[in-house]
């Protein structure tokens, strides 16, 4: 599998899974199991260290799990989320730091935001680096965004949303993913522009789907020091392990309600 069979599996028509992994085991098993590509997300500084956000995840917490993931897979891509902090300030800084993810195993990584980040995301590009855009909600910037919510429900934010894919797609990214973000927007989007998408709560038409492996398994519940019962999770959650023996047959169910469109369903966008 390479960052160039991303672009042929969505000409074909045939949906990208990708889930988060974040240890050499789940590595394993999610590359048994037919996973297209395995993200090791920030999201590890909530469902592994128990934190409310992702913004105390370091380089070095990135560095360290995208080397336990690399050494549980052979040939699945691995793409890593750039840690708050890691590339904001400028494209140089960005370009050491992604550098630092591509040696400890990396494939891809990823950014969050579009507006300024695109010159960011054009020079990851010139310099090698498969770069994805990561629009919609940016968990990154949960405080500016006030709070865990759908983006681009407004005839403005959704076209800067557009507006931002474009520019994207346009830097030379391989890929755009969309979070929580209304299905008929993802769905223009996804027709509008060269790369594939992938949606975590942006509806069916997405060229590809992402879960946090503890949602899939209903394992999250809430940060560590919340009451477990005080927790809903997000509507675009689907508990896999419900209707399934092993952890296992969760994953490679994951896998064909991808490929098969079965997942997500209608109930699980907005
Ligand atoms: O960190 C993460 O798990 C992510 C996904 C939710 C897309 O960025
Ligand atoms: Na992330």
């Amino acid at each position: 599998m390479t960052v160039h069979d991303l672009q042929t599996m969505a000409a074909r028509g045939e949906k990208i899974a990708m889930l988060t992994c974040y240890d050499a085991s789940f590595a394993k098993l999610m590359e048994a199991a037919g996973v297209d590509v395995l993200l090791v997300g920030d999201s590890l500084g909530m469902v592994l260290q128990g934190a409310t956000d992702t913004l105390s995840v370091s380089m070095q917490d990135m560095v360290y799990h995208t080397r336990s993931v690399a050494a549980g897979s052979r040939h699945t891509l691995i793409m890593t989320d750039m840690p708050y902090g890691s590339y904001e300030a400028s494209p140089e800084e960005a370009l050491d730091n992604a550098q630092q993810l591509i040696a400890a195993g990396a494939h891809i990584v990823k950014i969050e935001g579009g507006g300024h980040m695109v010159a960011t995301a054009r020079h990851l590009v010139a310099h090698g680096i498969p770069v994805c855009a990561h629009l919609g909600f940016t968990p990154q910037s949960v405080k500016q965004l006030g709070g865990y919510k759908i983006q681009g429900k407004t005839e403005d934010s959704a076209s800067q949303i557009m507006a931002d894919a474009e520019a994207m797609s346009a830097a030379g990214v391989c890929l755009v993913l969309m979070e929580m973000v209304p299905a008929a927007l993802a769905a223009e989007i996804t027709r509008r522009i060269a790369v594939p998408t992938i949606g975590i709560g942006a509806g069916a038409d997405c060229s590809g789907q992402v879960l946090v492996i503890q949602d899939l398994l209903g394992i999250y519940t809430g940060p560590a020091d919340k009451d477990p019962g005080s927790f809903k999770s997000p509507r675009f959650v689907r508990n896999f392990l419900q209707e399934s023996t092993s952890i296992q047959e969760a994953v490679s169910r994951y896998v064909q309600a991808v490929k098969s469109g079965e997942f997500p369903s209608v109930a699980h966008a907005y």
